[in-house]
């Protein structure tokens, strides 16, 4: 499948990629080894940079930047609306690549691919529309206006789950601002990088622009560190945990450069007593059970109204029960492997925490080994916290499907516990009432602490529309749509004086 993806996009003799393995493949420092989640095994390796070629990456980086900043924005934005259109052309071979390197399903690895179009075409509409603001001066014969401008190469860091899209989210953006991009993918993908990467550059030098995207491939302590570390790069943008964001965020400021944090969410869907049950737990299974609850923005907590919570989790047992696990490479799987045996341990060990604090197992809960393949496939999960509501183990993210279900009876009570865990990325509520929903995304900021609330849908799933991104342990930081562009640019405040007499602000005299 991936050879003929590749191949497929021209790419089967690209010399990052090593099909043939050697045999000491796993213990080479030069090489990572990429593994099946759906088989558990070797499906090829990458080379990695060294001190020298990552040097180089980041100058001839910085160098196309220099060119690149002078390219009109709306021309800048054509080199990006003829990337989309190679993205558009090659969605499936692309999302085969990711369903084979990270387990995804194939519905949900060509909707990623979709996602990389969609934000493709949202960068070439802002292309001419990144708009600074006029003031009026309180001077006369002054103007006053602020202009947006390229800020330089920018490094991105991106997680497994979406090896694509999230890339996309910052180049995307990033390319029509007059920036340039380097990327440092997760290691559990780096053939999508590769992929991804190439696609687009292969556009952008048929355009005449070399150089604009450039990956940089590493260990963290050999590449990584380094990366973060860098001054040459103004901004570094990082999606993954809230371990890895706290070090990216400690090494940036350091440098008193700019970061953009995108890191782990606990989301939760509030369930009203008036909501529309079925809706409500099919929304909730998809992001419950999507990706193999491998999403950041996938639902972990159900806090459910105790007047519908039996009825709701009938329903959701009942479709847990029958969700087809197995190869996310065919047709009808819902739900495909977990990344690798680590989070498979992680799965395991929130369990085992679950039930030794009160938790009930309600459906899942073990390793599911009945679809005959090797890889880390693990049974989707409902855990009924204990009637106290006290359940530890829930405050964690837990990169695995298991969904851990409270009941309130006050909907103050209900909005108090979807916000009593330390990140702040995603959160929903269903309900028929208007005021109640409005009460949930109250302007006083009493509602959903949230970068993300939703009504009436599941806690994933974002269109790249809106800004991406949530609060507290989430990062702050804002990716994707509405005008999250602005952290791609430097602000600069212009003011003129055409009067032909100089004249202080503040009235101040000076003579
Ligand atoms: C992520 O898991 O890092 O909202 C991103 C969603 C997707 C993006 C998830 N559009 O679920």
């Amino acid at each position: 499948m991936l050879r003929q993806a590749l191949a497929e996009l021209g790419l089967s003799d690209h010399p990052g990629v090593i099909h043939d393995l050697p045999p000491n493949a796993a213990s080479d420092r030069a090489v990572s080894v990429v593994h099946s989640p759906t088989t558990g095994k070797p499906i090829a390796a990458v080379k990695l940079d060294d001190e020298r070629s990552y040097d180089s990456a980041i100058e001839r980086s910085t160098d196309a930047f220099k060119r690149w900043r002078e390219v009109p924005a709306p021309v800048r934005g054509q080199v990006v609306r003829a990337i989309g259109n190679e993205f558009r052309t090659h969605k499936q071979s692309l999302g085969a690549i990711i369903t084979a390197e990270v387990g995804k399903i194939t519905s949900e690895s060509v909707g990623e691919v979709q996602e990389t179009i969609d934000i493709a075409d949202f960068a070439v509409g802002l292309a001419r529309q990144l708009y600074g603001l006029t003031m009026p001066s309180e001077r006369p014969g002054h103007a006053m206006r602020e202009q947006w401008l390229p800020l330089g190469p920018i490094g991105v860091i991106s997680a497994f789950n979406f090896p694509n899209a999230v890339w996309a989210w910052n180049a995307m953006l990033a390319a029509v601002c007059g920036d340039t991009v380097v990327w440092k993918p997760s290691l559990l993908a780096p053939i999508t990088a590769i992929a991804t990467n190439t696609l687009a550059q292969r556009v952008a030098s048929a355009m005449g622009h070399e150089d604009l995207f450039t990956l940089v491939m590493g260990r963290d302590d050999a590449v990584g560190e380094r990366f973060i570390a860098d001054a040459r790069l103004p901004l570094i943008s990082a999606t993954g945990s809230c371990r890895m964001g706290r070090r990216v965020g400690e090494v940036v400021a350091k440098r008193l450069g700019r970061s953009l944090l995108e890191l782990g969410g606990n989301n939760a869907a509030i369930v009203h007593e008036d909501a529309d049950l079925d809706l409500a737990a099919r929304a909730i299974l998809f992001a419950a059970v999507g990706t193999c609850g491998q999403r950041c923005t996938s639902t972990r907590r159900l806090i459910a109204h105790e007047k519908i919570a039996d009825s709701l989790l009938a329903k959701l047992v009942k479709a847990y029960s029958s969700v087809r696990i197995g190869d996310p490479g065919a047709e009808g799987t819902l739900v495909g492997p977990l990344v690798n045996a680590r989070a498979v341990e992680g799965f395991t060990a929130a369990v085992a925490a679950a039930k030794q604090q009160g938790g009930t197992v309600l459906v899942g809960g073990e390793r599911h080994t009945q679809s005959g393949l090797a890889g880390h496939f693990v049974q989707p999960t409902i855990i009924r916290a204990p009637a106290n509501n006290v359940l530890p183990i829930a405050s964690e993210e837990t990169f695995a499907p298991i969904l851990y279900v409270f009941t309130y009876r006050d909907p103050e009570d209900a909005i108090a516990m979807q916000n009593s865990v330390a990140q702040g990325l995603s959160s929903a509520i269903f309900t028929r009432s208007a005021s109640l929903a409005e009460r949930f995304l109250s302007p006083a900021g009493t509602g959903s602490d949230c970068g993300l609330a939703y009504v009436n849908m599941g806690t994933s799933g974002a269109e790249i529309g809106g800004a991406f991104g949530g609060e507290k342990e989430t990062g702050g930081g804002r990716e994707s749509g509405s005008d999250s562009w602005k952290a791609y640019m430097r602000r600069q405040t212009c003011t003129i004086n055409f009067s032909g007499k100089l004249e202080l602000a503040q009235g101040i005299r000076f003579e």
